[in-house]
């Protein structure tokens, strides 16, 4: 374990700031976003939280309540749903019209956050186009996945491919209608029409078009949200433009779920990759300076759909997870399986279901808007060549270098290899990732216990190559590296040149 005192020292404001600085690095780029990777929960809370110090405006752009983000402040636990995460550092907060937006979870994030901010309450800002959830959106959701039997999405529950689905086919409630109770009124009970023949299908009860407008309007004038509700294009624009605000787009989801870019059909409905900030946002698509790329170490994913470097199963760990709740406690239990399971990974007797175990209770792999468990898969360079095409980044943060410290040999999928043919750089199959089998190589870990570096030259030398050799592998530079869980658990490197992004 790295000295928290000698990691304080080099430490301003929550990020390493011991030459070369990423606050300069930083004020580069005047509108930055962050994505992700692979499957969602690369950590892109902590690393909004931490870039949104340098910002003064924080947009989601895409994605719902299915997202969650945790931001941990030393002596604060934020989890975000439909929040930015720069609300935990009182950064004006945008929902753009990308945002599927179900009001009453909003309410409920605002109240249960706000105490917890050791500055004054943010604004959050709605903006008139969002999708709008209503109770018809998750019944059908419910009533289709379960249609889909063996081939269900295995969605986080929160109605999200209705919401987009039935705003693509022109349907359902926005944001702006919430201003007139008529038009109101006039959406729902259309929605509600043509749903009708698949309720009549239903058990569950549902509720009536009048009693949906009713709850709506309450909670728009009771929570004062329908003041917030505005043209945040229009805002963003005037604030870029006139009022020199820097604006940080902070993705939900990843390049994984993306529903262009992603595993379709097992994605998420809306866009998470670079590509979806102008469409969301309304700003052109030039306005964006770059975008830094999150991914963790081992990839997870929870629901349907296939990881090629997967270790176990989605099953199987589930199974495991729900069986061995004390694990992921702080706890006698949780640090001799820890042991106990680290000595045997290093032997030649160790499964990689084993080696999936052991990831997921180190990193505590369980969802923060599920609670589900994350299936661990190996590092996976091929899927993050993959993404790195799709969002040319300006680098990228490989988060949870501290999961693997103890680990002798630490598996890397290199390539994918597909009907007998390695799949060039940057290529992916899009419908037959189930039989795309990893290309593997054995590369050396490192027995220190990294957990709080903050330089590079804090960490052993096994795992400074250990960078060096993933970083060539991505083509991209690697600019931060995540050490643990806080705030200051982060290495920041200067770019390499030749490392560039492309556009
Ligand atoms: P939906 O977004 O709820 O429709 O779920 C579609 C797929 O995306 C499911 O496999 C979900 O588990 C996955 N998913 C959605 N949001 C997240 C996330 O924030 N992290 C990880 N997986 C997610």
């Amino acid at each position: 374990m790295v000295s928290r005192e000698s990691a304080k020292r080099q430490i301003i404001g929550g990020v390493n700031m011991s030459a070369p600085s990423f606050e300069s690095f930083v004020a580069q780029y005047l509108r930055l976003a962050v994505c992700g990777t692979y499957w969602g929960d690369e950590g892109k809370g902590k690393i909004v939280d931490i870039c949104s110090e340098y910002f003064d405006i924080v947009v989601r752009f895409s994605g719902g309540e299915n997202a969650g983000h945790s931001v941990n402040d030393e002596s604060k636990n934020f989890a975000f749903h439909l929040l930015p995460s720069g609300f935990a550092r009182g950064k004006t907060c945008v929902l753009a019209g990308g945002v599927l937006l179900k009001l009453q979870a909003l309410v409920a994030e605002i109240a249960e956050n706000t105490p917890k901010l050791s500055c004054t309450a943010p604004d959050v800002l709605i903006d008139e186009r969002c999708p709008i959830w209503t109770p018809y959106h998750a019944l059908f959701e419910a009533y289709i996945e379960r249609l889909r039997g063996k081939d269900a999405i295995g969605t986080t529950g929160r109605a999200m491919g209705p919401l987009q689905g039935f705003h693509s086919m022109r349907e359902g409630v926005i944001a702006a209608h919430l201003r007139d109770r008529r038009q109101l009124m006039r959406v729902v009970t259309q929605l509600h029409a043509i749903l009708k023949p698949c309720f009549d299908k239903m058990v569950d009860e549902v509720p009536t078009p009048a009693s949906v407008v009713d709850e709506l309007v309450a909670l728009a004038q009771s929570s004062g949200i329908l003041k917030s509700i505005i043209d945040t294009g229009a805002y963003l624009f005037d604030e870029i433009t006139k009022g020199s605000k820097r604006v940080l787009f902070e993705g939900s989801q990843a390049t994984g779920l993306d529903v262009n870019a992603g595993t379709w059909p097992f994605t998420t409905s809306t866009s998470s990759t670079a590509g979806g900030i102008a469409a969301g946002t309304l700003l052109p698509p030039g306005a964006l300076s770059g975008t830094l790329l999150v991914m963790k170490l081992f990839p997870t994913r929870v629901g349907g759909g296939s990881m090629p470097s997967e270790l176990s199963s989605r099953e199987a760990i589930q199974r495991f997870a729900d069986a061995n709740p004390e694990l992921f406690e702080n706890g006698s239990a949780r640090a001799e399986f820890l042991e106990d399971r680290l000595r045997h990974c290093n032997t030649d007797d160790a499964t990689s279901a084993e080696l999936g175990e052991y990831i997921m209770v180190k990193a505590r792999e369980i969802g923060v808007s599920t609670g589900r468990g994350r299936s661990p898969g190996r590092p996976d360079l091929a899927w993050a060549r993959y993404a790195i095409r799709v969002n040319d980044p300006i680098g990228c943060v490989l988060n949870g270098l501290d999961v693997v410290s103890g680990l002798e040999i630490i598996e890397v999928v290199t390539g994918y290899r597909y009907r007998g043919v390695e799949l060039a750089p940057g290529i992916v199959p899009v419908l037959d990732l189930a039989n795309v089998e990893p290309v593997i190589e054995q590369w050396p870990g490192w027995k220190e216990d990294i957990t709080g570096a903050a330089s590079m030259n804090q960490l052993p030398q096994n795992a400074r190559r250990f960078i060096e050799r993933f970083e060539e592998g991505l083509g991209r530079s690697i600019i931060l590296i995540g050490t643990g869980t806080k705030r200051r658990d982060v290495i920041f490197r200067e770019p390499k040149a030749r490392l560039n992004a492309i556009f």
